[in-house]
């Protein structure tokens, strides 16, 4: 089942944060909070009572102290969904959370995001997406990859 991210959530989400940070940004409660009020999309995979995975996604516009999310609003000129992060619980990974939660954001904008050059998984996972790279930012002394999609065809058919 897929919802919205609710308070209750709050705690069970910076801990699947925290345990992924191979991939993601640390996150404390604060934090979280801001993020999920600035956010156009804050979703939730429900799985037998836990948390199987969550996503996150910025509007463009907004005053999002991130220099990747400024990146993407220097860069892009057409509106965008900018995906801030997305984590699947190591127990529900490679069983399609993550693309069921794409599905669910992706309409027929283009979807921007970077991922650490150092993170195979979430590359192999985004080129099967159908993810290209258009640029690179190092930022906390990691290389960001800068990708998009762009919406496919079926996306603007209804
Ligand atoms: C990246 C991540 C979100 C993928 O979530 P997931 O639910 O396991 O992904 P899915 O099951 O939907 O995978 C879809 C496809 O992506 C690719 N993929 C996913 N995990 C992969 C892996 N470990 N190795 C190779 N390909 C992989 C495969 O093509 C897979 O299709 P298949 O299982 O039919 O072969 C998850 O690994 C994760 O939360 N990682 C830690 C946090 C992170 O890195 N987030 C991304 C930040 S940019």
């Amino acid at each position: 089942m897929i919802r919205d991210i609710t308070s209750y959530d709050l705690a069970e989400i910076v801990h699947l944060n925290q345990n992924a940070l191979e991939g993601v940004g640390p996150l404390d409660h604060d934090s979280l909070m801001l993020l999920v009020k600035m956010a156009d999309q804050a979703l939730v995979v429900e799985a037998d009572g836990d948390i199987a995975g969550f996503v996150i996604t910025i509007p463009p516009g907004a005053s999002y102290d991130s220099s990747r999310y400024r990146w993407f609003e220097d860069t892009l000129v057409d509106d965008y969904v900018y995906l801030d992060r997305i984590v699947v619980s190591e127990a529900h990974r490679r069983q399609g959370v993550a693309s069921r939660l794409y599905e669910e954001i992706e309409g027929d904008k283009p979807v921007a995001l970077e991922v650490y050059a150092s993170n195979d998984v979430s590359l192999a996972f985004h080129e099967s997406r159908g993810f290209d790279e258009v640029g690179s930012l190092d930022h906390a002394g990691k290389t960001n990859l800068m990708m998009v999609r762009q919406p496919v065809p079926s996306d603007t058919a209804s």
